[in-house]
């Protein structure tokens, strides 16, 4: 998404210029212009020759330095700007802009700009929790303007607390986010991921080998793509993706109640969860011993409620998807599936192929309408598939409306 994009860069004075040299070889690397404008105060923290050897282009600081081109400088980076993003914010840069300032080359730009003008704040706890500066960030975000929140840990000044400017790899996915189309707005999605754990005893369960990517990819493009996405997930290792609420839940009937609170209000629900189909029919509350005969203990098993086929069967006008995870017979056991559940469609996915089903950062995948067309899909990476799962969606609400 960043690639070819022109990102224009202002740097304020603070500690946490250093980490956005960072910021710059990451844009570089994702194939983005970044045009770096520093304040006189930004250049006492890092050298302008460090941005100007990894952003490839020369940096502009001076207002009134000799022109490089016959273009008026602040109006040319403004107007060619598709994002204007300004880390580490300063509260000062904060409050000018709020404002209206404009008395050097940063702030002059930044009033010239169209484009959408993101801060990234870096201050002190004290300076951060200012109403002063909380006034000036409300203000101008209900102007129009973005703020990425600081984290919170310690600070330069050796306080623990909230304004540490937030992680150059967090401030580079925001601007990558931030030009996906947000065709999902105003959509709620409910997307359910992971596998789920069925309790035996204290110390053992009933699992399978779901990582949760699957599902986490489809949250994450959902978000990106303006949608409020809730994410049910049973236990992952991954990180919670940003900006997404998240449910965490462990076992099959944990997920339906999860899902049954978010039902009503939502508008599609995508189940890219595996949900264990059985739980044991009693759960020790001891751990069960040894007991000496050679068969070791029987566990009796019970069904699980169908998550996707009762939601799918009370759906209404919602779009309810499902997945198939098969090991032979792919086509027919998820036009089953479909029918059964009740779905828009079905993801089917052969988990017995390499780079296919659980665990792996790709899958292959054929898509199946309710119509029965069946598309195919090459291997492809598990965000690309959350791709097309989403565009697919995005057509039915059209053809709906
Ligand atoms: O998590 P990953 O490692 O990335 O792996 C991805 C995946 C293989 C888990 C995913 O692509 C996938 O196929 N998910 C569905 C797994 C599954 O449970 O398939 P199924 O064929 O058993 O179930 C069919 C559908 O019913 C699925 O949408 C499932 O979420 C749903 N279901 C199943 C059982 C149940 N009790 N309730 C349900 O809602």
């Amino acid at each position: 998404m960043l690639k070819d994009k022109n990102i224009v860069l202002g740097i304020t004075g603070g500690i946490a210029a250093y980490k956005v040299v960072d910021v710059v070889s990451r844009l570089k690397k994702q194939g983005a212009n970044v045009e770096v404008i520093m304040t006189e105060h930004a250049t006492e923290f890092v050298s302008p020759l460090t941005f100007q050897t990894l952003s490839i282009n020369s940096i502009h600081v001076n207002m009134f330095a000799e022109p490089k081109s016959y273009d008026v400088e602040h109006i040319a980076l403004a107007e060619g700007a598709d994002t204007f993003l300004i880390a580490p914010a300063t509260a000062n840069i904060i409050g000018k802009v709020a404002n209206g300032i404009a008395d050097d080359l940063l702030t002059t730009t930044i009033m010239a700009t169209k484009a959408r003008v993101i801060f990234a704040p870096a201050m002190n706890t004290n300076m951060y929790s200012n109403p002063i500066v909380q006034q000036n960030m409300a203000y101008l975000t209900d102007l129009g303007y973005e703020f990425i929140d600081p984290g919170t840990g310690i600070l330069a000044c050796q306080t623990y607390g909230t304004g540490r400017m937030a992680e150059p790899i967090d401030i580079v996915n925001y601007l990558n986010d931030s030009f996906y189309e947000r065709d999902l707005e105003g959509k709620k999605i409910v997307v359910t991921a992971g596998p789920t754990i069925e309790p035996i005893d204290p110390v053992r369960y009933i699992t399978n080998h779901s990582s949760g990517k699957m599902g986490y990819s489809i949250a994450a493009e959902a978000h990106r793509r303006g949608a409020e996405t809730i994410l049910i997930t049973g236990p992952t290792h991954l990180e919670e993706p940003k900006g997404i609420r998240v449910i965490r839940i462990n076992s099959t009937l944990d997920m339906f109640n999860a899902v049954q609170k978010e039902f009503d209000s939502c508008d599609i629900l995508i189940k890219a969860a595996a949900p264990s189909d059985y739980r044991s029919k009693t759960v020790d509350s001891q751990k069960i011993k040894k007991d000496g005969s050679p068969d070791g203990p029987t566990i009796e098993l019970i069904k699980n409620p169908d998550i996707a086929a009762h939601f799918g069967n009370i759906k209404e006008d919602r779009i309810v998807v499902g997945f198939a995870a098969e090991t032979d017979n792919l086509v027919e056991y998820a036009k089953k599936k479909l029918n059964e559940k009740n779905l828009d469609f079905i993801v089917a996915n052969d988990i017995s192929k390499d780079g296919a089903g659980f665990k792996s950062d790709t899958n292959i995948v054929a898509i199946i309408g309710q119509e029965g067309v069946i598309t195919d899909y090459p291997i492809l990476k598990k965000s690309q598939i959350a791709g097309i799962i989403l565009d697919r969606i995005r057509n039915l609400l059209d053809t709906r409306s």
